[in-house]
């Protein structure tokens, strides 16, 4: 049994999470984990350090034939090695794919709320985001007449789609993933499939890789993975760009040598061969553990805090808060937690339109830290009416 209980103090070690702010305050925020990597990784890890020569990689025949083996394993899908381009993030990978597939001034289309990176991206590469609102009644539901018509009138040339979709906790269906297709296909979009949490998915929901609908899906994409977010390796910088399409794999891989970012660092390198052979157990007991967390978050927020309403994340470990209810707007919410609380959440406006009036809640921590954070929260929205 993992110890996933054990509080890892985590204050001084040049980490965002925990060392942006000075004083302790209680980061509920930015997606990692604070949890020790599993032990295979560890091991190997130790072993790269003791051998004392840190020079340049090369990436073996294992590292391809261990993203293989987890697609198959997994997603029950055959991927080729000659599809896959190992890089150094997914952020870095699909700033590189918008550079090389659109034009300064050319527009982007997300379904939002969404990953606060891909619109900094966007917008830094000088491109502008087209935004197509997600509907909520009970779940979130993608309004496909907006979103092909946005597609027309903006003459938009790339989706990022976020399979599974942060912040909102939601996988896509086999369905949803076709209609989507479908409507790209027509209108000569590239999509940008970003499966980075694919793994973090809880039964009895399934991820479904957008490559795995067929050959429409395959000629008009590209998929981005990483172990990073399943097994908390943010900081070893390594990802891959999964391209069917031989064209468009062409072109991307000039551009990754052209940005000398084909080559992920050399630990993870490592990490990637163990994470995707040894650690699968490990990662079923992380699932356990984050959705005993999320079945806890629900509860004590329904008994609690009644202003407030959570959704059940079908994957992912981040959770959306709808603060609606608090008469604050929720970047002023976020202030108010951290100035006043020391809990420190993302504001929803970050995930451009859609996100206002909810915050992004991590849970991926002991169990001690999420109760202490829980209770700040009661405590702060119980006294926000004095703010006022
Ligand atoms: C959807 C999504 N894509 C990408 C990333 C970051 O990827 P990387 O660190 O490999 O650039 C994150 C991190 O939270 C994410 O949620």
């Amino acid at each position: 049994m993992i110890n996933f209980d054990k509080v890892i103090n985590r204050k001084n070690t040049n980490c965002i999470k925990w060392d942006i702010d000075k004083e302790d305050v209680i980061p509920m925020w930015v997606a990692d984990m604070d949890f020790e990597a599993p032990e295979p990784i560890v091991e190997i890890l130790k072993k790269k350090i003791e051998h004392k020569v840190y020079g340049y990689g090369l990436i073996p025949k294992e590292y391809y034939e261990a993203e293989i083996e987890w697609w198959e394993k997994k997603f029950i899908y055959k991927i080729e090695k000659e599809w896959i381009s190992p890089t150094i993030g997914v952020i870095p990978a699909i700033s590189a794919v918008i550079q090389s597939f659109s034009n300064a001034g050319d527009n982007i289309i997300l379904l939002s709320p969404v990953y606060s990176h891909f619109i900094e991206i966007i917008e830094n590469n000088d491109r502008n985001v087209i935004y197509s609102e997600l509907e909520y009644e009970d779940k979130y539901e993608i309004n496909y007449v907006d979103f092909e018509k946005k597609i027309i009138q903006n003459e938009v040339k790339i989706f990022i789609l976020c399979n599974p979709h942060n912040p909102i906790g939601q996988i896509w269906s086999k369905e949803e993933l076709e209609k989507l297709v479908k409507i790209c296909e027509r209108n000569e979009v590239l999509i940008l499939s970003d499966e980075i949490h694919r793994d973090i998915v809880y039964s009895p929901y399934k991820h479904i890789p957008l490559i795995s609908l067929g050959e429409e899906a395959q000629g008009i994409s590209i998929t981005f993975t990483a172990p990073s977010k399943t097994f908390n390796l943010a900081g070893l910088k390594v990802a891959n760009i999964i391209t069917v399409n031989e064209n468009l794999k062409k072109i991307i891989d000039k551009k990754l040598l052209a940005n000398e970012i084909n080559q992920p660092n050399i630990f993870g390198i490592e990490a990637l061969i163990k994470a995707y052979t040894e650690c699968d157990a490990w990662l079923n007991e992380l699932l356990d553990y984050l959705k005993n967390n999320i079945d806890f978050t629900l509860d004590y927020i329904n008994k609690n805090i009644p202003q407030i309403k959570v959704l059940a994340p079908e994957a992912t470990y981040l959770m959306w808060f709808d603060c609606q209810n608090v008469k604050m707007s929720s970047k002023s919410l976020a202030k108010y937690l951290l100035k006043k609380y020391k809990l420190r959440v993302n504001y929803g406006d970050i995930y451009g339109q859609g996100g206002e009036g909810y915050i992004r809640f991590n849970i991926a921590c002991p169990k001690e830290t999420l109760i202490k954070s829980l209770e700040l929260f009661k405590i702060a929205i119980e006294n926000i009416e004095n703010e006022e």
